[in-house]
């Protein structure tokens, strides 16, 4: 019955954050149109390809050599390898031009590569990986602007059949596939939902394909760009805007508009839900109303979680008689606590009639909030029905 009730409660969370997105989602549409006219550049999300199809993109029809930015801080790991048998080092970020292949050497025997998740899952032979006498090669073919995100190599230690990577050592470069075409990496969304926590900083993705790009921040409604002042909201080309420090205000339809050159376009558009996130996970205290039962007797055992308002906690239990399938029943309530504080009271009472042999153990209730669970017990035990001990 509880575990139902928690199914119930998730799902009753889950749809109240999409009816509030789609609320917001409405408004964003109607926004919409008047927003295409301000940013010419836009083009319309639905003729964006889909990620995974960029691949199939026509190359630049002119192919230049791939450009590559002066390495800032060389790596001892990583090289490029630009023609055959010519190397450079690499620094934190390279910049190829779209259709280009990337070519990146990895010493060690053997190395392991981390690259883009989307070309994880979504490779279409252009991806090639090889494994050399001394050093790991990874090639990109007919790369896309979809490719831009950090390449990692990683050395790995083996022992026997046993490896496992070295995550302090791994060489890393962030590779931006330059496209004259588009400024921003395509998504596979029109808009994208994202999560607004009091304790989180909540990120802006908004990945741009050249480093050169100048990229802001804009609300839709109403219509202003978002000041970026670095500390409340910062922006870096390799992770986008981070809002450091999220408040009920930052909530909204958001979107970023890049430009470079003569280009100006906008993101995929955000969706800025604000959660009101607990501090801390629960911590819950547990008791029953006796520490022996006497057959035949009723037992209540309270689980009892103070807590911030507006933070939803659920409670579930375990308890000895669960695996016979014996039907103790819950009362739940919240009240709020006096005194004008923010807290209030959230309790499950489990109701044990007419107490059994098996009825003897373990009483644990675990509560949950967003931030985590905390479980705690006590134990009950039963005694032979005439003795009627009165405790507690
Ligand atoms: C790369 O593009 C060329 C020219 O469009 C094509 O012939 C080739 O098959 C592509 N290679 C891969 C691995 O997709
Ligand atoms: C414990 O609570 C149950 C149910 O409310 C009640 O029947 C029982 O008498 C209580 N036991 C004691 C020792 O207070």
């Amino acid at each position: 019955m509880t575990s139902v009730n928690l199914i119930g409660w998730k799902w009753r969370r889950v749809l109240g954050a999409l009816l509030i997105c789609f609320m917001i989602c409405d408004l964003a549409y109607c926004h919409k149109d008047a927003q295409e006219q301000k940013s010419p550049g836009r083009k319309a999300k639905s003729s964006k390809p889909k990620v995974g199809k960029a691949a199939h993109k026509e190359p630049p029809a002119v192919k230049t050599k791939p450009k590559i930015k002066a390495p800032a801080q060389a790596q001892t790991l990583l090289t490029q390898v630009i023609n055959r048998g010519r190397f450079t080092k690499v620094g934190e970020t390279l910049k190829v031009q779209v259709g280009d292949t990337l070519e990146l050497r990895c010493r060690g025997k053997p190395v392991q590569w981390g690259v883009p998740s989307y070309l994880e899952e979504d490779d279409e032979g252009r991806l090639r990986m090889v494994q050399n006498e001394r050093y790991g090669v990874l090639t990109l073919v007919n790369s896309t602007g979809a490719d831009t995100g950090e390449y990692t190599c990683y050395p790995m230690f083996c022992e026997d059949t046993d490896c496992r990577k070295d995550y302090d050592k791994a060489g890393k470069v962030f590779v931006f596939f330059t496209d004259p075409q588009e400024l921003f990496v395509p998504s596979s969304d029109y808009y994208e939902v994202i999560q607004l926590r009091t304790n989180w900083p909540t990120r802006l993705p908004c990945q741009v394909t050249s480093p050169e790009a100048k990229v802001t921040l804009h609300r839709e409604y109403p219509p202003v760009e978002v000041e970026v002042d670095g500390t409340e909201i910062s922006f870096d080309v390799k992770k986008g805007f981070t809002i450091h420090r999220p408040r009920p205000y930052h909530a909204g339809a958001l979107y970023c508009v890049a430009s470079l050159g003569g280009l100006r376009q906008s993101s995929t558009k955000y969706m800025l839900i604000y959660v009101n996130y607990p501090m801390a996970p629960p911590a819950p205290v547990i008791q029953a109303n006796a520490s022996s039962v006497a057959t035949g007797d009723n037992l209540r055992v309270s689980c009892t979680v103070t807590g911030e308002r507006d933070v939803a906690v659920d409670i579930t239990w375990e308890y000895p008689g669960q695996q016979m399938g014996r039907p103790p029943y819950t009362l739940e309530s919240i009240r709020p606590l006096g005194g004008g504080s923010a807290r209030h009271q959230t309790q499950s009472i489990l109701l044990v009639d007419e107490v059994r042999d098996v009825d003897q153990g373990t009483y644990t209730c675990t509560a949950e909030n967003l931030q985590g669970s905390k479980s705690v017990s006590t134990t009950v035990k039963v005694l032979p029905a005439k003795v009627k001990p009165r405790k507690l």
